[in-house]
């Protein structure tokens, strides 16, 4: 397998960095990221930004099932942070999972620490990004992990493979962004562009020039890896005049699933084939669009709607080059049930080859409410709604970071950092879809842990409400989980059970909640350690749309956790 210089024109660098990738497939791969900050200029602002090895998108880490990548990571920058492999088990290794204050203390200016990635169940696109503040925006980039050396994708080989990362720019500095809206209380300002691969497109002021083009021969299949990297925005894509079939989603293969659109929420992963068969003859359009443009369920807020456009380019003399490349329309911006559809189509593999293990009978029943919230303000001083302060709950704890990071605390038993009253259950049932009581949304901070004993299965009925414009897609870290369910409305204990599909469910890291509807996961707590479980839309994070989950040791020595590595960063 080779990747060829094609691979970079596809990523927009902002200073030209050497691109990682391993030519000799070693079962340990070593790469160093340098975070540092790297001058870029879209929609003809030019700022700093934080990036790895000055790359934006950052690095593609390549890698094959069963193999161990380790990062070292060297912060250049003037600010502490962290990087996270989402979608990555980590067995046994919270370690080096990544998420601020959950699983370490960040890596200050001028520090470094050395991240061990075990790829030991995923195989298929991933991604790793930074874990601390807004960081992420301009720290990302693909994970990608082929198959065992003698094993092959469940699927015909495609001719080449090209990654498609969206994202969100904000011309102002991400960071003040959040900032200011963690002082004031009120709604982050939304992105001044969606992104592909960190190019606007041909759509937006001082972008064409830029704009990604993917290169492809007539009648040969690709394999796209596309990525949701932004900080709120789920989006529609699809590519004009060309069908599309899903085969895999967050590191695990699906069935053949053929659409035209795809739904991806911040977090998620798709793994998508594509044949170029519409370059007939001289007389065809050669060049198509690429699009992307934001999906939102309530459109009363302030958002960013513009559609993100690449280039899908036939290599060909180019006799049409003047013609403008075709575009196919997008779904409505609130159109739900064009979610519902795409979402409710995927099922996992499940072949011989690629066996599942739903859990049948489940020993932890939670039922956890995500909903946004506000704290109230002395004299109804700050920004958000009543003049309180924005807040994200579940089950209406509403999560304090704790300033001692809670896998130090748990593995040196370090007294008062959190509690283990994480409720499973909702303290107060009402209609969670509809008009909500303004007392109903106030909510506290707490820094409040879900135990679990090891090899428990656990299944969790998310509840969306009616409360602010978006899903919220639900990611936990530390292992992948079934998508066993997914409706609208409150969820019916008696009724709703009986849809879950049992059968071929998707495997995923990142679900998306609906708003006004429920989601159900199920997964097997089989990975000792502390795994941060949050909303991947960023400001809902910051807001406190989070928890964490302890899975305690089992009694072999292969279910406990590993120590730690002996250069964490300090606090
Ligand atoms: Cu992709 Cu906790 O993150
Ligand atoms: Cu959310």
């Amino acid at each position: 397998m080779k990747f060829g210089t094609s691979l970079m024109t596809l990523f927009g660098f902002c200073m030209l960095g050497s691109i990682f990738f391993t030519t000799a497939w070693a079962k340990t791969h070593h790469h160093t990221f340098i975070v540092k900050e790297t001058p870029c200029t879209r929609l003809c602002h030019t700022k700093n930004i934080l990036t790895v090895n000055g790359q934006f998108p950052g690095p593609t880490i390549y890698a094959r099932k069963g193999d161990t990548v380790i990062v070292k990571v060297i912060n250049q920058g003037k600010k502490n942070i962290t990087l996270h492999w989402h979608g990555v088990d980590q067995l046994r290794n919270p370690w080096t999972d990544g998420p601020e204050h959950i699983t370490q203390c960040p890596i200050q200016p001028g520090a470094n620490f050395t991240q061990q990635i075990r790829l030991i169940h995923e195989e298929g696109t991933l991604w790793w990004h930074a874990h601390s503040d807004f960081d992420l925006a301009t720290v990302h980039g693909p994970l990608i992990i082929y198959p065992k050396q003698g094993t092959m994708y469940p699927f015909n080989k495609p001719h080449k493979e090209f990654t498609l990362i969206l994202g969100e720019w904000w011309n102002k500095d991400v960071n003040t962004v959040l900032d200011e809206a963690l002082q004031s209380g009120g709604e982050v300002e939304p992105s001044d562009a969606n992104t592909i691969n960190g190019q606007p497109g041909n759509f937006l002021p001082c972008s064409k020039n830029d704009t990604v083009k993917v290169h492809v021969e007539q009648g040969k299949s690709y394999l796209l890896r596309l990525i949701n990297a932004a900080l709120s925005n789920e989006f529609f894509f699809n590519i004009a005049n060309h069908h599309l079939t899903v085969v895999g989603t967050d590191g695990s293969y699906t069935k053949p699933y053929a659409t035209d659109l795809v739904f991806i929420s911040p977090g998620q992963t798709m793994d998508v084939l594509i044949k170029a068969n519409k370059f007939q003859n001289s007389s065809s359009p050669s060049r198509y669009y690429i699009a992307a443009r934001p999906y939102i369920g309530n459109t009363q807020l302030s958002y960013n709607a513009n559609m993100t456009t690449a280039i899908l380019e036939y290599e060909t003399n180019y006799t049409n080059i003047s013609a403008p490349p075709l575009l196919s329309s997008l779904p409505a911006i609130n159109d739900t049930d064009t979610v519902d559809i795409f979402t409710g189509g995927l099922r996992s593999l499940a072949d011989k080859n690629h066996p599942i293990d739903v859990p049948e009978t489940i020993n932890e029943h939670m039922y956890i409410v995500t909903s946004l919230n506000i704290i109230l303000c002395r004299n109804n001083s700050c920004k958000g709604p009543l003049g309180g302060r924005f807040a994200g709950s579940l089950n209406n704890v509403s999560f304090e970071t704790p300033q001692i990071n809670i896998l130090h605390a748990y593995y040196y038993s370090i007294p008062g950092v959190y509690t283990t009253d994480f409720p499973d259950y909702p303290s107060h049932y009402f209609n969670f879809t509809e008009y909500i009581p303004t007392d109903l949304y106030v909510t506290k901070k707490a820094t409040k842990v879900k135990m679990l004993k090891y090899n428990t299965t656990v299944e969790i009925v998310f509840q969306g409400t009616n409360i602010g414009p978006e899903n919220h897609p639900m990611h936990l870290h530390g292992q992948s989980f079934y998508v066993v369910g997914r409706g609208s409305g409150n969820f019916d204990k008696k009724k709703d059970p009986l849809t879950y599909n049992l059968v071929d469910p998707p495997r995923e890291n990142t679900v998306a909640v609906p708003k006004n509807g429920w989601a159900t996961i199920r997964f097997r707590a089989v990975n000792p350690g502390v795994w941060y479980m949050h909303c991947h839309v960023d400001r809902h994070v910051s807001w406190g749309m989070n928890m964490v989950f302890i899975t305690k040791n089992g009694k072999s020595a292969d279910a406990k956790m590993l120590p730690p590595p002996n250069d964490m960063p300090p606090c």
